[in-house]
């Protein structure tokens, strides 16, 4: 692999999943040309969810998100291109799916359903060391 391939950690979320978006999602990163270099459709664990969101511990939205998150099966996904981490948070959009501009994942198909935390589809790690941190949570057991 050469220095400048990166690899990111995608989440198609259980709102994502739910609403059968994980195709639409998969086609929008391989049409950037990024590639998929492992998928796997679970429901996340609690043990996991707390490791992965530990940055977001005693904030107003934990616990709703903890409790969204493991609220169904979501396809977790290993992608791999070069800048493929800001690019992908490009691909996403702005975390709020009303704000997100249209052309990006969370403004063209997001929106505020009036829920107690921001179901916007898609989550994708936010630099090298949290994509490393996150598929180690995720992708070291079966
Ligand atoms: P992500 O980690 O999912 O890629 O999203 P992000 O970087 O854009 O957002 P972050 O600040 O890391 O927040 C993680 C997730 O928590 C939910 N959230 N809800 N005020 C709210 O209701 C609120 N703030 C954050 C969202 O699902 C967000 O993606
Ligand atoms: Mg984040």
């Amino acid at each position: 692999m050469s220095a400048q391939i990166e690899r990111t950690l995608v989440i198609v979320k259980p709102d994502g999943f739910r609403r059968g978006l994980t195709g639409e999602v998969l086609r929008r990163i391989e049409a950037k040309g990024y590639t998929l270099a492992a998928l796997d459709i679970r429901t996340p664990d609690r043990e996991r969810l707390e490791q992965h969101y530990a940055e977001h511990v005693g904030k107003p939205f934990y616990e709703p998100l903890v409790e969204f998150m493991s609220s169904g099966p979501a396809t977790f996904v290993i992608v791999e291109g070069q800048r493929c981490i800001e690019g992908f948070r490009s691909l996403a959009g702005a975390t709020d799916p009303t704000k997100a501009l249209p052309g990006t994942i969370r403004g063209d198909l997001g929106r505020d359903w009036g829920e107690k935390v921001q179901a916007n589809i898609v989550h994708g790690s936010d630099s090298a060391e949290s994509a490393e941190r996150e598929i180690g949570i995720w992708f070291s057991r079966a």
